[in-house]
């Protein structure tokens, strides 16, 4: 006998609870739990199933040695970012805030030297079709196909037998087995999963496009992070012309290939240089510092700012954007303790630019520093640039990379160069490197 069960997912970390609640028990998201239904078998009759069930093995040792097959797509920055394209039979799912041009990379990726399915639930075949000629793309053998509706998405597959198979976005489609609304986490888990079958059977690269939910995370649970094979984020500022290419996760391959890229008229473009873009020519003002954060191999400076300003009334507001605002509460934490700054009276805001999520610890130096240029109301000296890692004791932490950091902020002319303790030898004529070890050594580089 097959039993209906019922449980709730939280949408936004993954998490199941069997009975509803307001607030998710494992992340504190309000309103996150969504309903799922799922059957499940008697345990008598699984057991007896289990004895029935015939599984072939197959010996590893006898399995041909064949390179995995990668497709080239026709965005060469996006071939670097997953080691060289596409790998047959995989599932890559692109990621991004609305508006920061997901349909246009995957438009890009478009290539004539294979078979297509494009499968939009979102965009007209005439809309696709004069984005892609704006873009210069080459189209061959590409079938179009407007629809919603899983089975027939995965029947048309069936049917085209294509190489690669795009579908935008996974939000809009459903599948009748599961009776909910399209874009409810369990409906995006099946329809991925399904995906992901079919990508195996026809050996055929599956590319699908998530839009990111307020908090940053994919929409749907975590859960879709573990299912697919690929992750890539497109990360931002909507209003800034820069995009970061960034491969979260990569059954095959590696992570470290992010690509920093423009958006032009003509699509995205890639940036040869990409370490200073974020850099304003203007000078930097109290509550600001320079800082770098590693993606990949790849070094990147940017402002980081600070605001901090007497509370009018009742509790202290801590913001961030960018920044992790509970790493934010510990940083302020060990100022008050450590650095003697009394911050119980004050809000305190940090901006990070660029549009990026940081999760990186390198930042927790600038961080510090920013706050207390702005607190101090004194400017950190000009030409300066900082990171290191802040523990709770207000020791300065060493961070990875930090001989890589330093080559990039001498050749883009930085004069003082602010770090955790650091025995390695690099060249450093002319630039004066200043190693601290207590966060309070920090004020003697404020103006
Ligand atoms: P889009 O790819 O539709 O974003 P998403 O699918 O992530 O929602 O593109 C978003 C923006 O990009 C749109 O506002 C216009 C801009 N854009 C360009 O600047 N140049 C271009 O060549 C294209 C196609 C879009
Ligand atoms: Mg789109």
């Amino acid at each position: 006998m097959i039993k209906i069960k019922t449980i709730y997912s939280c949408s936004k970390c993954g998490a199941q609870t069997p009975k509803w609640e307001g607030r998710c028990p494992e992340c504190g998201g309000w309103g996150t739990l969504e309903k799922e239904a799922f059957s499940d078998l008697d345990k008598k009759e699984k057991q007896n199933q289990l004895q029935d069930l015939k599984v072939d093995f197959i010996d590893l040792e006898k399995v041909k040695k064949s390179d995995t097959q990668r497709l080239k797509t026709g965005c060469s920055s996006f071939n670097i970012a997953i080691n060289g394209g596409i790998v047959r039979a995989s599932l890559v799912l692109i990621g991004g805030n609305p508006g920061i041009g997901k349909s246009t990379l995957i438009s890009q990726v478009v290539s004539d030297q294979f078979k297509i399915l494009y499968v939009s639930g979102e965009e007209t075949a005439s809309s696709v079709k004069s984005r892609m000629d704006r873009l210069g793309v080459k189209i061959k053998d590409l079938k179009f196909l407007a629809e919603n509706n899983l089975e027939k998405i995965l029947s048309g597959a069936m049917k085209v037998k294509p190489d690669l198979l795009i579908v935008d976005s996974i939000q809009t489609v459903y599948t009748v087995e599961i009776d909910s609304d399209a874009g409810g986490v369990s409906q995006v888990r099946a329809c991925t999963v399904k995906l992901m079958e079919i990508a195996r059977k026809l050996d055929m690269a599956v590319l699908i496009v998530s839009h990111v939910n307020k908090a940053g995370d994919l929409a749907g649970p975590k859960a879709l992070e573990h299912l697919v094979d690929c992750v890539i984020n497109l990360e931002g500022d909507r209003l800034n012309r820069y995009r970061m290419l960034r491969v979260i996760k990569n059954r095959y391959g590696s992570t470290d290939n992010s690509e920093v890229l423009e958006m032009t008229s003509k699509g995205f473009k890639k940036v040869l240089n990409p370490s200073n873009i974020y850099l304003s020519n203007s000078n930097i003002d109290k509550g600001t510092v320079i800082t770098s954060i590693m993606d990949g191999s790849q070094v990147l400076m940017l402002e980081l700012q600070a605001l901090v300003n007497k509370t009018n009334f009742g509790y202290p507001k801590r913001t961030t954007s960018g920044f992790d605002q509970k790493r934010l509460e510990l940083l302020l934490a060990v100022l008050s303790k450590k650095a003697g700054l009394k911050l119980g009276a004050y809000d305190v805001y940090i901006n990070l630019t660029g549009g990026f999520q940081v999760k990186d610890r390198s930042l927790d130096l600038s961080v510090c520093l920013a706050i207390m240029s702005a607190y101090h109301d004194k400017q950190v000296k000009e030409n300066t640039i900082v990171f290191g890692e802040v523990g709770l004791t207000g020791e300065i932490r060493s961070i990875p990379k930090t001989k890589e950091r330093i080559k990039e902020a001498i050749a883009l002319g930085f004069k003082n160069i602010i770090i955790p303790k650091f025995d390695k030898k690099v060249d450093v004529k002319g630039v004066n490197l200043i190693e601290v070890e207590k966060i309070k050594d920090l004020e003697k580089y404020l103006g």
